[in-house]
């Protein structure tokens, strides 16, 4: 590339590293899928990207313990997903970058002035409030006073984590440090909740390429994109038909463990917990907790560490009226309704999939 690389489109810039339209295409047509955009969505989105300069990405890590930088920068694997650090430009991330001191800071300052109303911040962790914010501070500055003065010029701030979207862990009673979710700093600008712990890369990818093209997503009540949390873990679990029929594991390691059975009783909080895992699932698609033998924990849910033990069943008395109506809907489905939905799934991912390959030829 002979032009300095932050004045090239995303399309000169691909091409200079080598990356082929089909990959390109293949990476959003798999995102738009993920996230059930109407056919052809995935075309429009690599059409824009590629005119598009690489956006400005500010990454700010607060009271966090760099799980969820962990969980994204999997995508480094070389799979599709590490297409989005083409897509984007990290111009600020105290974890990864090389700077560090004053000239880290002049990084930040220096992405803030050039992109000023149109970068995005990526924040994980939780910003501290009780005395002063003194419990999380760079360069001199609390981390209240970091993200505050780095949203003033953002277009929008994606809170990567439980943590920054509710406060996770730090926030956990008796919450020491007044730890407090991105949205209840930020209340004038966009803030998209990507909660989990970590969340699912594609899920952060996914969201991330929505906004760069399409804007903010839909968002439920908690702020979470509802094309990743729009569906209970138990909607989509394939141990479903076991819970139907009332085949539950007493223990990790008795038979009706060790025959897939439910773990609903077990402390499985999938019937309250909105999460993609069980569909998109982790380390592209291998696995999700409840298929390696473990309930699900709830992380996507606010507050979710003081809930109660991890290893109780959910009380009944916890279920809101409409989430009682709603199992007790599902207890008298078909049997293996819950499987049938998860292959039609997979079925639609499929298609996409060779789609994409088509379309890229
Ligand atoms: Fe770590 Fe979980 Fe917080 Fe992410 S959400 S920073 S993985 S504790
Ligand atoms: Fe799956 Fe848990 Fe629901 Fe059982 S309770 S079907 S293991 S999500
Ligand atoms: Fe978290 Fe439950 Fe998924 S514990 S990783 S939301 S299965």
């Amino acid at each position: 590339m002979n032009r300095p690389e932050k004045s090239v489109t995303i399309g000169e810039y691909l091409d200079a590293k080598g990356i082929s339209r089909r990959s390109f295409l293949k990476f959003c047509t798999i995102n738009a899928s993920l996230m059930a955009l109407p056919p052809g969505t995935g075309q429009v989105m690599a059409a824009q990207l590629r005119a598009m300069k690489r956006p400005s990405v500010i990454y700010l890590s607060f009271q966090e313990c760099t799980g969820c930088l962990e969980s994204l920068s999997r995508s480094f694997s070389p799979s599709v997903e590490s297409l989005i650090f083409d897509v984007i430009s990290l111009d600020y991330d105290d974890t990864l970058m090389a700077a560090a001191g004053h000239q880290a800071e002049q990084a930040r300052e220096n992405a803030m002035r050039e992109n000023w109303g149109k970068y995005v911040i990526v924040v994980d962790g939780s910003v501290p409030t009780a005395n002063g914010g003194v419990y999380c501070t760079a360069a001199g500055k609390t981390a209240e006073a970091i993200l505050t003065e780095t949203a003033e010029g953002a277009a929008a701030i994606v809170a990567v984590g439980t943590c920054s979207s509710y406060g996770g862990l730090p926030k956990a009673s008796p919450n020491p440090t007044g730890a407090l979710p991105v949205s209840k700093i930020i209340t004038d600008k966009p803030v998209i909740n990507i909660p989990g712990c970590p969340p699912i890369a594609e899920v952060i990818t996914g969201t991330l390429l929505h906004f760069l093209t399409l804007g903010v997503p839909d968002l439920d009540a908690h702020g979470r994109p509802t094309a990743f949390y729009g569906n209970a873990i138990h909607d989509r679990c394939y141990r479903r038909p076991f819970y139907d029929q009332g085949k539950f594991a007493k223990s990790f390691d008795d038979a009706g463990a060790r025959s897939g059975w439910c773990l609903y009783e077990l402390g499985c909080k999938g019937p309250l917990t909105y999460n993609a895992c069980a569909t998109v699932k982790w380390n592209d698609g291998i696995s999700f907790p409840i298929e390696s033998g473990h309930g699900c924990l709830g992380c996507s849910e606010p507050d979710f560490w003081d809930k109660g033990g991890f290893y109780q069943p959910i009380p009944e008395a916890t279920f809101t009226d409409t989430e009682k109506i709603a199992l007790a809907a599902a207890a008298g489905a078909a049997l293996g309704a819950g499987s049938a939905v998860l292959s039609r799934w997979r079925r639609k991912k499929k298609l996409a999939e060779a789609a994409a390959g088509e379309e890229a030829s």
